[in-house]
C-alpha cells in the first residue's frame, strides 16, 4: 500500500476541510483526459491557452503540459463584484488584450459558476482581438442556473452548488495550494 506522508501545512488545511471532493490523483487524471481531447482536436491548428488569473494557474500549468502540440500561453486578470445574486460586472485589470488575431483560442478557468466571468471575457475576445474561435475548459461547472448564457465545451468534474477550494480555488485569497479540492467547514467561511 502506498504510503503517503502529510506536511504540516496538509494537516493544517485538512483539518479545516468538511470533505475532499477531489483527490490529487482523481484530479490529475482528470487533467490527462481534458489535455489528450484537446491534442486530438486542435492538431494542426494555431492554438492559444488563456487562463483567468488567479484560480486558474494551477489547472493552467498542469493542462497546458498534457496538451502535446505547440501552443501560446497567455492571461487574462480581471475582478468580479457581486453586489445581489442578480447583478454582477467584471472589471479588466489590464489595458493590454492577448493577441489573438488568427488564433483558435481555449479559455481557462478553475470553475465556471454564474458563468458572467468567462462570457465577458470571451465576449470582449470576440469583439476586440479576431480569434478564430473561442472554446472555454473550466475545471469544474457547478450545477446552478447560469446568469449569463456561457456553456463550457471541456468540463474536468462537474460539482453541486456549494463553495468549493483548492488547486487555485481560494476563499479570501487563502487554500489555493492545496493540492486537492474540498468544502470547508462552515465555520471558515465566514
Ligand atoms: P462566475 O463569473 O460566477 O462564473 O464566477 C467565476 C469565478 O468565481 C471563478 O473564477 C472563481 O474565482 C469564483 N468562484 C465561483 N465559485 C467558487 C467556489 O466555489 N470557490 C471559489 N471560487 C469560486
Ligand atoms: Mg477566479
Amino acid at each position: 500500500m502506498a504510503t503517503e506522508s502529510t506536511s504540516p501545512l496538509e494537516e493544517r488545511l485538512h483539518e479545516r476541510l468538511e470533505k475532499v471532493l477531489f483527490s490529487q490523483e482523481e484530479i490529475r487524471d482528470r487533467v490527462i483526459q481534458m489535455g489528450e481531447a484537446i491534442t486530438r482536436e486542435y492538431s494542426g491548428e494555431p492554438l492559444t491557452v488563456v487562463m483567468i488569473l488567479q484560480g486558474g494557474a494551477l489547472f493552467m500549468a498542469d493542462l497546458i503540459r498534457e496538451i502535446q502540440l505547440p501552443l501560446k500561453a497567455d492571461s487574462v486578470s480581471v475582478e468580479s463584484y457581486e453586489g445581489t445574486e442578480s447583478s454582477g460586472t467584471v472589471t479588466f485589470l489590464q489595458n493590454r488584450m492577448p493577441n489573438l488575431d488568427g488564433r483558435h483560442v481555449i479559455l481557462l478557468d478553475d470553475i465556471l459558476d454564474t458563468g458572467r466571468t468567462l462570457a465577458a471575457i470571451r465576449q470582449k475576445f470576440e469583439k476586440e482581438c479576431n480569434p478564430l474561435s473561442v472554446k472555454i475548459a473550466v475545471l469544474l461547472s457547478k450545477k446552478v442556473d447560469r446568469a449569463e448564457f456561457v456553456e463550457a465545451d471541456y468540463i474536468g468534474f462537474e460539482v453541486g452548488n456549494e463553495f468549493v477550494v483548492g488547486y487555485g480555488l481560494d476563499f479570501n485569497g487563502e487554500y489555493r495550494n492545496l493540492p486537492l479540492i474540498g468544502v470547508l467547514k462552515p465555520e471558515y467561511i465566514r
